[in-house]
């Protein structure tokens, strides 16, 4: 059933665990993430970023919709939340697209204007029972900046900073700079545990981990039990998406019909969010 992500978070908080949220581009996409979260018997967040709204000609409701069908019937609890939004306009389609939180992404601004735009986004989110999440210390890679195709340990995010950024702009989560890199293709990140550690002991929201697809696993459950209540996933559900569509074409290049390929790569997305949350420790029993 549809949840939300505040609920699921919450529970992952109190259970010292984290709840996975995964990139959706694609109907497929969304159906992998529900089967990958059923099979292991895990709740789970779909989350569609202002990008992924921007390759479908600016429109949400299409793929928000499908995702809210799926959600509604998945043997999970499934909730949705609206990733890296810069638009106004879009923030504030949200509630009525059926999301029940937001990550918005003033992190680009200099700190006081990150502040005051992050501030003015949770007053009005708060009025429309959402939850927020923002980001201090911009996690790298997005949009190719920087770096567009290695590592680069990147921004940090200050614990004091961060302890004011939270009082004051009264967000619910906060997405933290700890040596992930968006878009990662390889799995060679290197966190920063000593600093996470310092930020949990700072802060009493939430904390989010960008670009967790570049972290190994090992880096992932140590960032878990250091205090990452939210595990962002993208980029490696496209690698795994690409991959099986790749392998098929150049096997059998004479194939015409896509829901040859596409079954092979919803399975292929759909093993590497059962894998995910294996690692994660969300799998029930
Ligand atoms: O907000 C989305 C995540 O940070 C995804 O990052 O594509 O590098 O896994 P990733
Ligand atoms: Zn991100």
């Amino acid at each position: 059933p549809l949840t939300t992500t505040g609920d699921l978070v919450t529970r992952a908080a109190a259970a010292g665990s984290a709840v996975a949220s995964f990139n959706v581009i694609t109907l497929e996409h969304v159906e992998a993430v529900v089967a990958g979260a059923e099979s292991v018997c895990a709740p789970v967040v779909l989350q569609v970023s202002e990008n992924a709204v921007k390759f479908r000609a600016g429109q949400l409701l299409p793929l928000a919709r499908a995702a809210v069908a799926v959600a509604e019937r998945a043997a999970v609890p499934v909730a949705l939340h609206l990733d890296h939004v810069q638009s106004d306009a879009l923030l504030r389609q949200a509630p009525d697209a059926g999301f029940s939180s937001v990550m918005y992404d003033a992190a680009r601004l200099p700190y006081a204007e990150n502040l005051t735009a992050t501030r003015a986004a949770v007053d009005w989110a708060h009025t429309q029972g959402l939850w927020i999440e923002a980001e201090l210390g911009q996690i790298g890679g997005k949009n190719g900046r920087p770096p567009l195709d290695a590592h680069a340990p990147g921004a940090r995010t200050d614990p004091d900073e961060a302890r004011s950024f939270v009082a004051d702009s009264g967000v619910d989560a906060l997405a933290v700079a700890i040596g992930s890199s968006h878009a990662m293709t390889t799995r060679t990140a290197v966190l920063d545990h000593a600093l996470l550690k310092r930020l949990s002991a700072a802060l009493d929201v939430p904390l989010v981990l960008h670009g967790s697809s570049g972290v190994p696993d090992d880096e992932l459950t140590a960032a878990v039990a250091g205090g990452i209540t939210k595990v962002n996933i993208g980029t490696a559900l496209n690698i795994a998406l690409t991959g099986a569509v790749r392998d098929f074409l150049t096997e059998r290049p004479e194939a015409v019909d896509p829901r040859s390929y596409l079954t092979l790569a919803r399975e292929a997305m759909t093993r590497t969010v059962a894998r995910t949350l294996q690692t994660l420790g969300c799998a029930s029993a």
